[in-house]
């Protein structure tokens, strides 16, 4: 009997690719007993109602619609959960991964009995058209980063980022769950907490360029990134929020320093005046950075941004001032240094900031 093969795209404003994509899956029902599942972060180009519009003839095609929880491996696993299939498949909707790879990548599962296949854009017989160079070397610098931080058994996997894999639904179900979905890209995350045991194999992709519309990949996404391989390097200990509070608290470091820096230089201020405006110069900043970094899905904005901005000087302030007070005695006790000063007070802070805030700024547990 022909394997159940569900197939699970994540959709976010692909109202123009969605179709000819589905026209081109659709005939591989010829070969398995077929699923196709659509994803859809409530688009807001119409995407879900025209899948929705679609499956009404379609018994293969169903549409997963969620709101207020976006997030690309979000969608995936959620996909992922929901399938009845043996196997899966997961591909990008934009038309940037190529529907003759599917059966290739599902022939290469069931022959070679794995349980991940990852449709590669870094195989030897693979192709890239639709990356900038500046992408393109950014991903081969990501899988360099990425590969060091995985398990070695996967050292021989040339692309760690991709959005194309099939997978056994079975046996993989479990890590599936397991995945964080904060993370950075969910074929990374799988790999991360499968802990090497995954039998894997690579085949190439002809990446294509876009059809409609334009990439979802921004900033943020690059400091998912840097995160996600600092949890691996913590060996997944230290709470992804926690790094990424302390990175943004390392920029307010600097930012208190340099503050410092000119007022005591340009203004002509003096160490005790300088310092409480620094700190608060300092916190301000962490405070933007964290609520665009950070929290970004519990995001503040407008009028709540600036509330948001007193309860963070608020929740700091207990902390603030015993940086203040603590860099002042250091400095007029310990030693004249008003470098070494700092950082003692700005070191008590962090763990208070961190537990405080994300509780009563961001509502976050
Ligand atoms: N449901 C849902 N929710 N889908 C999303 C979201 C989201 O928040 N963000 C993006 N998508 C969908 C898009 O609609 C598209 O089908 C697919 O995910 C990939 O998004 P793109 O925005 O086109 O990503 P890309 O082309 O820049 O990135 C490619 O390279 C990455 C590695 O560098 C893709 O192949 C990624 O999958 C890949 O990880
Ligand atoms: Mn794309």
């Amino acid at each position: 009997m022909a394997p159940r093969v569900s197939i699970v795209l994540p959709t976010y404003n692909e109202r123009g690719n969605i179709e000819p994509l589905l026209a081109q899956l659709l005939p591989l029902q010829q070969r398995f007993d077929l699923e196709i599942l659509v994803v859809d972060d409530d688009s807001t180009d119409g995407t879900a109602e025209l899948v929705r519009q679609l499956a009404h003839g379609e018994p293969r095609l169903r549409l997963v619609r969620r709101v207020g929880r976006s997030g690309l491996a979000s969608a995936i696993k959620e996909g992922l959960l929901d399938a009845t299939g043996d196997l899966a498949v997961v591909m990008d909707s934009d038309g940037q991964h190529e529907p003759a790879t599917v059966q290739r990548a599902i022939e290469t599962l069931l022959l070679g009995d794995l349980d991940l296949v990852i449709g590669s854009r870094f195989h030897a017989e693979a192709s890239i058209q639709g990356l900038s160079d500046r992408r393109e070397t950014g991903s081969t610098w990501a899988n360099a980063w990425a590969r060091f931080s995985l398990p070695a058994a996967y050292g021989q996997l040339t692309d760690l980022m991709s959005g194309f894999f099939a997978l056994r639904l079975d046996p993989l179900l479990p890590l599936i769950r397991a995945v964080d979905v904060n993370g950075f890209k969910f074929l990374f995350e799988l790999l991360a907490v499968s802990r090497g045991r995954l039998r894997t194999a690579e085949v190439p992709l002809q990446f294509q360029p876009r059809s409609y519309g334009s990439s979802k990949l921004d900033l943020a996404i690059f400091w998912d990134f840097l995160i996600s391989i600092l949890h691996s390097l913590s060996l997944r200990l230290l709470p992804r929020r926690a790094i990424s509070f302390a990175l943004v608290g390392a920029s307010g470091v600097l930012v208190q320093l340099a503050s410092t820096q000119l007022l005591m230089q340009l203004a002509g201020l003096g160490f005790e005046r300088a310092l409480p405006l620094a700190v608060v110069t300092a916190a301000s900043s962490n405070y933007l950075i964290n609520n665009a970094l950070t929290f970004r899905f519990q995001r503040l904005q407008g009028l709540a941004l600036l509330q948001g901005l007193l309860k963070f000087l608020l929740v700091a302030s207990l902390p603030v001032l015993a940086n203040v007070g603590l860099a002042s005695a250091f400095y007029s006790l310990v030693a004249r240094d008003t470098f070494w000063a700092q950082l003692a007070g700005i070191l008590v802070v962090f763990v208070w900031n961190y537990a405080a805030s994300s509780r009563f700024v961001w509502n976050t547990p």
